[in-house]
């Protein structure tokens, strides 16, 4: 049995060995199998289970094809909370922005955001938030639906086929009316996957017109943009053709363009078509300049709104994002916007952006310590550091302006001419353009802290000139000369 045990022990060996080789070969097969798969799903990150196309405006059914991106989409109906940002709860409405900022509601007397004006939430309800707003007590024009729903469907109607000539036709329509014809088309989403994304390749894309135009200028004129290089490509070519982002930027670019759609300073009623200011570059004094050399067809000079109290024909700021991260260090070394509040998350091979675009601050992990070696609360520390700087800069500033409107009132009850005036309300609307700009910006400073400081600083500088200038209204703003 000797033998035999030994030929059976060997027998068993042979098994064993058959089997563990069979089971390591089905290991290393599954194993590659499952690359193979994952290297095809990082290439075709997606099975096609319904068709959409250019007049696909429902996210659902991009949904069906792209789930993950789907389910993080859906995330921005949540509410979130950070201590400038975000907003505390679905339920109500956010809360108004004189509450942090009383100066506000003195600063917009005479115009709608002196009624209504309210912290910013997530993009599930950019369209009702719209809807709901109390500022429609004033008529308000189509353009307002540029940048809050998903529009371009109705655009192509309303221009027989053409986007653009149909965006240009809204400015003159009512609000009322043209959200009518979104809805009545089955087009009253919140910002959807058309609106970024080509949907045969999925390559994302800009769509808004605002935005085509505005960058066009932008690249057409000589203001200096560093942290866009595929301008600066396209000023040294044969400008032939317009600059297209679409054709010329660079996927980096893209990355922060697709936002910059919507996250800007406008112009939006019924006297014009809806403008980005971006003829003469991207800073304050850019977008003032060409408000200030831009004239109504009465030949008078631009303004938003005449102040109720002084009089003075000042201009509104808008969540200029996209202008004031293009002045900061992030822009400058090529961060996009995605990269902070769309961070990527990996799923098997593939890397999934997170769609519940929101404040980078509730994800430091992947929105900041993929470049950052600092612990989270440290990374938090600086950015709060930022905040409460610029948040003190601006509440400083508002004590300027409200003191610029009160020196006007009061050479007013003295008797002080419209002629004797006017210097000071030249003031107070540069003075209201610089602090309304930083307060309507929505990172507290962090897009671009230095710049924003020196805004700020500015504001309140010419406040107080403004100030000398209606306490001094007897001598035009002039020191008086001693005797
Ligand atoms: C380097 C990272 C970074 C980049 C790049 C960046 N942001 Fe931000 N953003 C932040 C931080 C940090 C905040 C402050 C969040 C807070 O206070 O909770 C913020 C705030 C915001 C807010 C307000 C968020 C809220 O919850 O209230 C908006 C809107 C925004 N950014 C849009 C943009 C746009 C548009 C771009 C590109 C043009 C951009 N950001 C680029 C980091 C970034
Ligand atoms: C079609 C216009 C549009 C586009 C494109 C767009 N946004 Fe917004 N975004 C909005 C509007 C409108 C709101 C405010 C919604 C509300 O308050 O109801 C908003 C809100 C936000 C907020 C605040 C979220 C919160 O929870 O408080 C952040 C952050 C933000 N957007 C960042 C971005 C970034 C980053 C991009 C690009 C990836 C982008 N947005 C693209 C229009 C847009
Ligand atoms: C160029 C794009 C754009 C246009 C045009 C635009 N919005 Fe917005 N709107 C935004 C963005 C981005 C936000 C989120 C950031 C914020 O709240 O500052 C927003 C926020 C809002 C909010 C929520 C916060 C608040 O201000 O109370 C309301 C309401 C609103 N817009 C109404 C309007 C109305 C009314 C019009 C037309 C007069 C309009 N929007 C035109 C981009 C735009
Ligand atoms: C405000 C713009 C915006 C909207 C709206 C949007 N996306 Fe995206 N999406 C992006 C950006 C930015 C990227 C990153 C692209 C890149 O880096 O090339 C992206 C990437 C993707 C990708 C490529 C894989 C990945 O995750 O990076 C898919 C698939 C995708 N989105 C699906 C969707 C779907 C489905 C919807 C609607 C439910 C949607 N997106 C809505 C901006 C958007
Ligand atoms: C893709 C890389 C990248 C990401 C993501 C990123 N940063 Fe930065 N950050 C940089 C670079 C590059 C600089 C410039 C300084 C340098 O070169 O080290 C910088 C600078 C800064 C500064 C100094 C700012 C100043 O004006 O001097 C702060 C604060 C900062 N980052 C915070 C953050 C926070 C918070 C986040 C996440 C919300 C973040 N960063 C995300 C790359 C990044």
């Amino acid at each position: 049995m000797t033998e035999a045990n030994a030929t059976g022990g060997g027998m068993r060996k042979y098994v064993i060995l058959i089997i563990v080789v069979a089971a390591a070969t089905a290991g290393v097969t599954a194993l590659l199998l499952n690359v193979a798969e994952r290297k095809a799903e990082a290439r075709t990150p997606f099975v096609r289970l319904a068709e959409v196309g250019e007049d696909t405006t429902d996210p659902a059914e991009w949904g069906k094809n792209w789930p993950k991106q789907y389910d993080t989409y859906k995330l921005t109906a949540l509410p979130t909370k950070t201590k400038f940002g975000g907003h505390g709860g679905s339920e109500a409405m956010p809360s108004q922005k004189a509450e942090a900022f009383p100066f506000l509601t003195r600063m917009f007397q005479g115009y709608a955001f002196a009624i209504d004006y309210r912290d910013r939430r997530g993009h599930a309800y950019m369209l009702q938030d719209q809807e709901e707003t109390e500022r429609h007590k004033a008529q308000q024009t189509g353009s307002c639906i540029h940048c809050h729903a998903s529009v371009i469907p109705l655009y192509r109607k309303l221009g027989d086929g053409d986007v653009i000539a149909g965006f240009e036709k809204t400015y003159a329509m009512t609000y009322q009316e043209t959200n009518k014809m979104l809805h009545d088309m089955g087009n009253g989403h919140a910002v959807s996957c058309v609106d970024c994304h080509e949907p045969e390749s999925m390559t994302i894309r800009v769509t808004r017109p605002g935005f085509l135009q505005g960058i066009a200028a932008l690249a057409a004129g000589d203001a200096p943009v560093p942290h866009l290089p595929s301008i600066e490509r396209w000023r040294a070519g044969n400008r032939k053709q317009p600059y297209d982002p679409n054709a010329d930027a660079t996927r980096t670019e893209m990355r922060s363009f697709v936002c910059g759609q919507c996250h800007v300073e406008y112009y939006c009623s019924d006297k014009f078509k809806l403008t980005f200011p971006w003829a003469e570059g991207l800073t304050v004094e850019n977008a003032e300049s060409v408000w200030d050399a831009t004239t109504f067809e009465n030949g008078e000079r631009f303004y938003d709104y005449k102040h109720k109290e002084t009089g003075a024909p000042v201009l509104k700021a808008q969540h200029p994002e996209f202008e004031l991260w293009s002045q900061g260090i992030h822009a400058r070394s090529g961060v996009a916007c995605a990269d902070c509040h769309m961070p990527y998350m990996r799923d098997g091979a593939t890397k999934v952006s997170d769609h519940w675009v929101r404040s980078p601050l509730l994800n430091i992990a992947r929105a900041c310590q993929t470049c950052h070696h600092f612990s989270e609360d440290e990374l938090k520390a600086r950015v709060e550091n930022i905040q409460t700087k610029n948040f003190n800069l601006l509440q400083n500033g508002g004590k300027a302006v409200v003191d610029l409107i009160d020196g006007i009132l009061e050479a007013r009850d003295q008797g002080a001419s419209d002629e004797q005036i006017a210097p000071a309300l030249e003031f107070q609307r540069k003075a209201q353009w610089r602090l309304d700009y930083i307060a309507a910006e929505n990172s507290m400073g962090f897009h671009a802290p230095q710049e924003a400081a020196r805004i700020l600083g500015e504001a309140a500088d010419l406040a107080r000139q403004g100030q000398v200038a209606a306490l001094r209204w007897k001598t035009g703003g002039k020191v008086p000369i001693a005797k």
